[in-house]
Parts: C-alpha cells; sequence; structure tokens
C-alpha cells in the first residue's frame, strides 16, 4: 500500500534510499525507516512522522553499506508508532524485511511461530514475514522466502535481506513491486515514482513472482520455483506524472483505485461463504444501533441503516455527530454506536464516540486511517484498509464504508444463526471487478461534464438504497465545484424541489432497476413536463427512460444492496470533470480541511 525502496550497487545507500522514500512521499504515510547491510550487520532506524524526521538522526550520517532497503508505512495492523514502522527484524536480526499489504491469516501464522519460541515484537502483521524467513532459512535466502510465501495469504509486495547474502530478495502478489536496471547496480520500489532518477529500465514483477537481485542482475521465478523471464521495459513519464500514476489529480486517482480499495476492504474477511471478522460485544445483546458520523461518512450511514434494519431486523438510528453530540440521547448499555470516519479523527465524531462511551453504550467503529484518535477509543473497530485518500473529497473511503458496513451486517445475521444470501456474498467478492467495468463510464460522463459547467444549481433523486448516494453526488458536485447541489428523495419533490424546476435546471436521477423503477419514472415525467434537464444513471435499456432522459450514463448490473457502490462512481467522476473543466484544483477545494478537527 505505502512505498518501498531497496538499493543494491556500489555506491553509498543511505541517500539514495531516503531520497527515493522522499519521491514516494505522495502516497501518504505516517512513519518510515531504513535498513542498511553495514559491516557490523544489519542497522535499522524508523520514526513515526515525516521522512525528514528520519533524515535527521545523527546516526543516518554514520550509516554506511551498498545494499539497503526502506519503507513509509501507512499502517494496516498495529498504531502507527516507531516500533511497528517497517523494516522489521527477525528474533536473531539476521533477516530484515519491508512489507506492503495485508496478511489474512497472519493471526494464525503469529501463533504458529510463537508456539515454536519466535519472540514478535511489535503489533504488525508484516513482521511475520521475517520470522517465516528466519525459520526456513538453510543458508539460501531465496528458498526461505518461497516457502514463506507458500504460508501466506493475503497482499505483499516484500523485500527480504540478509546479513550474510549479498543481495535482495522481492516478492509480490496484488502489490506493486517493480525492479530499476542499472550498470552495476539494480533498485526496487513499489511505484516508478522512486525509480526515475536513477534508472528508465524497469522489470514489473507480476503475483506470485520471486526476484532475487545481486548488483549486477536479477533472475525472476514463480513460487513453483520455475524460472520467468521477463523483457526490460523503459519508463516513459516524468517524476510529476508518476506521483500520481499519470492522474491528473488524486481525486481521480483515487476513484480509479477503488478496485483495489473494495478487495482491500473485503480480503480475509468472508471465507467459505462466512464473514469472518470479531467484535467485542455479544451480537445478541444489541437491541438498537445508531450509527453517528459527519459529511460523506453520515452518507454511507444512511445506507449502513438500509444492510442493518434489512439483514437483522435490529432498528438503527443514523444521526450527525456535531447533533448527536449535543442533544443528550437516550442511549444506554444495550444500544451499539457506530462511529464512521476515514480520517478517525473528526472533532464532532470522536465527541460523539465519548459521549455514547459515557452512556455505557458498546461502540465500534469503521475507520480508515489506522492508529487515529477514534480508531484508539472505541471498544471494537472495522477498518477499510483503502489505502491513503488524499484528495480533500472523499471517494475510495466512502465506497470502503458501504462495503464495511454490509460486511458488519452480514456478520450480525450470521451470529443470529440465520442464513446469509449467497448471491449477495457472491457478487459481493465479484464487486471489485463490477467497479472495473463502471470506471469505463468515465469517457462518457466527461461528455456530460462539459454541458453542465455554467449552471448555478443541480438536484439529484434517488430512492431507497440510492437516496444516500442522491446526496454523496450532491455533496460531491459543491465541495469541489461550487455549484450548489442538493440530493432527495425523488418522490419529495414534489414537496417543494419541483419549485425550482425549469430548462436551467439539471436534474439526476438515480434510476437503476429496483422495486422502485416505476415510480422513479413517475418522478421523471413531473421533471420532464417542467422542461427540466434529466440525467439518467441506469442499469438496463428501459424505453420509458431513454425517451424522457436528455443524458443517459449505463452501469453494470449489480444486485440492489450494492447499487449504491456502483451508482455513485459516475457522480463522483461528473464532479470530477465539471470541476476540472472549470479550472478548480479538486485536491484543495477551497475552504475546505482534510480532517475536521475542530467544532
Ligand atoms: C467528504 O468529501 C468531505 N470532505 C467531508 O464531508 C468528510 O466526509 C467529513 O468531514 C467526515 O470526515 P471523516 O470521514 O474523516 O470523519
Ligand atoms: N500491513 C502492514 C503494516 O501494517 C503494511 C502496511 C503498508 O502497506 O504500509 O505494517
Amino acid at each position: 500500500m505505502c512505498g518501498i525502496i531497496g538499493y543494491i550497487g556500489n555506491k553509498d545507500s543511505t541517500s539514495i534510499l531516503i531520497e527515493g522514500l522522499k519521491k514516494l512521499e505522495y502516497r501518504g504515510y505516517d512513519s518510515a525507516g531504513i535498513c542498511v547491510k553495514t559491516k557490523e550487520g544489519l542497522k535499522v532506524f524508523k520514526k513515526r512522522g515525516r521522512i525528514f524526521e528520519l533524515e535527521k538522526l545523527d546516526e543516518l550520517k554514520e550509516l554506511k553499506g551498498m545494499i539497503g532497503i526502506a519503507h513509509t508505512r501507512w499502517a494496516t495492523h498495529g498504531e502507527p508508532n516507531e516500533n511497528n514502522a517497517h523494516p522489521h527484524f527477525d528474533c536473531s536480526k539476521n533477516i530484515a524485511i519491508v512489507h506492503n499489504g495485508i496478511i489474512e491469516n497472519y493471526h494464525a501464522l503469529k501463533n504458529l511461530l510463537e508456539k515454536e519460541g519466535h519472540q514478535l515484537s511489535s503489533q504488525t502483521d508484516s513482521e511475520i514475514f521475517a520470522h517465516l524467513v528466519e525459520k526456513f532459512y538453510e543458508q539460501n535466502l531465496e528458498k526461505a522466502v518461497i516457502k514463506t510465501l507458500k504460508l501466506v495469504e493475503g497482499s505483499y509486495g516484500l523485500v527480504v535481506m540478509h546479513k550474510k547474502e549479498e543481495k535482495l530478495i522481492v516478492a509480490r502478489k496484488g502489490s506493486s513491486l517493480i525492479i530499476g536496471v542499472g550498470e552495476g547496480e539494480m533498485f526496487v520500489a513499489s511505484d516508478s515514482a522512486a525509480l526515475l532518477e536513477h534508472t528508465k529500465k524497469v522489470v514489473h514483477l507480476q503475483d506470485e513472482e520471486i526476484a532475487t537481485i545481486t548488483k549486477d542482475k536479477y533472475i525472476i521465478k514463480n513460487i513453483d520455483g520455475e524460472f520467468v523471464n521477463k523483457k526490460i521495459e523503459e519508463i516513459k513519464w516524468t517524476v510529476e506524472q508518476m506521483e500520481k500514476k499519470g492522474f491528473k489529480h488524486f481525486m481521480l486517482k483515487e476513484i480509479f483505485e477503488q478496485p483495489q480499495s473494495i478487495t482491500d476492504t473485503i480480503r480475509g474477511r468472508i471465507k467459505d461463504r462466512k464473514i469472518k471478522i470479531t467484535v467485542d460485544f455479544r451480537v445478541d445483546s444489541i437491541k438498537r444501533i445508531i450509527i453517528t458520523a459527519c459529511g460523506t461518512s453520515w452518507h454511507s450511514a444512511l445506507i449502513g441503516k438500509y444492510f442493518i434494519e434489512e439483514l437483522t431486523q435490529i432498528p438503527v438510528e443514523v444521526d450527525y455527530a456535531s447533533e448527536f453530540r449535543y442533544r443528550n440521547p437516550v442511549i444506554g448499555k444495550d444500544d451499539l454506536v457506530i462511529v464512521i470516519s476515514q480520517s478517525g479523527e473528526t472533532a464532532d465524531t470522536l465527541a460523539a464516540l465519548r459521549g455514547a462511551k459515557e452512556k455505557q453504550a458498546k461502540t465500534l467503529g469503521i475507520i480508515n486511517v489506522v492508529g487515529s484518535t477514534i480508531s484508539r477509543e472505541v471498544d471494537s473497530g472495522i477498518y477499510l484498509h483503502a489505502g491513503p485518500e488524499i484528495g480533500v473529497a472523499s471517494t475510495k473511503a466512502f465506497t470502503s464504508q458501504v462495503v464495511a458496513l454490509l460486511i458488519f451486517a452480514l456478520y450480525i445475521r450470521q451470529k443470529k444463526g440465520q442464513e446469509l444470501d449467497q448471491e449477495l456474498l457472491r457478487e459481493l467478492e465479484e464487486l471489485p471487478q463490477k467497479v472495473k467495468e463502471v470506471l469505463k463510464t468515465d469517457k462518457e460522463v466527461q461528455k456530460i461534464a462539459k454541458e453542465f459547467t455554467a449552471v448555478k444549481n443541480f438536484l439529484y433523486l434517488g430512492r431507497g438504497i440510492n437516496f444516500p448516494v442522491a446526496l454523496e453526488g450532491a455533496l460531491k458536485l459543491k465541495e469541489i465545484s461550487y455549484i450548489h447541489a442538493e440530493g432527495y428523495p425523488a418522490a419529495e419533490i414534489k414537496h417543494g424541489p419541483i419549485a425550482l424546476i425549469d430548462e436551467q435546471m439539471p436534474v439526476l436521477f438515480v434510476a437503476t432497476k429496483n422495486n422502485l423503477s416505476a415510480k422513479i419514472i413517475s418522478n421523471m415525467q413531473e421533471v420532464k413536463a417542467r422542461k427540466g434537464k434529466i440525467i439518467a444513471l441506469v442499469n438496463e435499456d428501459n424505453k420509458e427512460i431513454k425517451e424522457l432522459a436528455d443524458y443517459l450514463i449505463k452501469v453494470p448490473q449489480i444486485i440492489n444492496e450494492l447499487s449504491p457502490v456502483i451508482n455513485v462512481i459516475p457522480l463522483q467522476l461528473l464532479s470530477y470533470y465539471i470541476a476540472d473543466i472549470k479550472g478548480i484544483d479538486m485536491d484543495k477545494p477551497r475552504n475546505l480541511a482534510k480532517s475536521v478537527t475542530v467544532e
């Protein structure tokens, strides 16, 4: 998920590694660390916070060696602190590793290692790699890594070094790793931004490939130990382009990352048709659930209400955290208060959580940033693992929140001994693929965006589980394009907003097929009759809608429960393109902060 850089050659590695880390800074991280093979063995230095804190360490000036690895961490397991920062050692400190990704079967492997006497010194999943390699090491580092990888489930971009070996072993599964080929020196990085300054010749590792890298050669094998031939490719991009992976803005990059971020939210949580999460309370003791959050997270809470009530019949209330904290809510020990926050630092959400705890309610956090204040104060938590979100407008965190809420609702249902809908589980597992498909609407949405850059107002309408999607579409638009936008339940327009409709008013209908389709078509007719401009989001060829709509956006079909995840994506794109055409830097829209830590 975050940054890896490795070096082997004839130069002093410390400065190459630190400079490499700086090139990866844009990815967001919470701590950084370095390991260099010196005459006295492997030396590791780590620091919580920024790379310059690490760079400032006096010891780094003395750190000399021509093989090294470095890492910027974005925590998934264990708080972001110095101890949990990478690189990690094995017990003997002969082996050091850096890892990007998540080990799904980390608990089982940890138990196995501890039974065998290994002492783990961090809370990370990643440290497991160092100890497994230690366990299997018999004078051949590559073989030990292959044996390790066979035991590990999950995702990894991994680099391993050994005090006695003049090589780096690298491996990849679901987390990018690239070898940079130099003259008498080799590099490895999670992202070519870190390599560009040194070489343009790269080899992209594929999943389950392992490379043994020495200063003048690399040998690639698959996980069965068979040789793999790969050709060297040339990087054509500039550093600036690389940092955003070729996307013009972080927001667009994050929109396009959603197949991966959703995969990471689901990872390890569905197994053998069952939900695998752990919470610290008894499900049968929960009589009522209150979900509280702000902004986009509040919108996902509204979708969570549909899931939980539908699947578990437990009543759910959703409240703005800023209201909840001041309204002296009636709650007690039979209530579960769920707080949702991407950053885990939002002041109102934190205060709502503290208020709930004071009243003895049980609490659960749905958080993206590991080790954030809210994540530390909740009784139980589900991390999103969506990776760092840098754009101020939340996109990938929203879809991961919806997925996490569905997983939680399914978990409660399972705990209550009720059957899980197998079709829903299957569609959930296939969701990242459908997200890839919906991203193909990009060009179409961009064209539609061109028509609406001069408008002053926008209405978003949806019904049922897609009403919160309408709210989220409207919020995205106002945040980054500064166009006034409102989201409404479609039927509600005749109670007021219909007065606004004329030929100047664009109305976006989330009209994907469900049991309310006929009703939404009637709402469209009401808008059409008043000359409103209709943009319809559909997932089937509906003749009536085709006739009514001025613009159509067609998305893939999916089970109704998952439709918000698919439907929100063209709305994210629409607001992105409108803002872009207006020349707004939507990564930093005016007056907004990524994390609202004040009231
Ligand atoms: C989303 O696009 C906004 N920037 C904002 O509404 C945000 O969702 C809200 O401030 C809550 O943030 P949190 O999820 O980090 O708590
Ligand atoms: N899961 C690992 C950890 O929490 C790696 C995180 C990352 O990709 O930076 O340390």
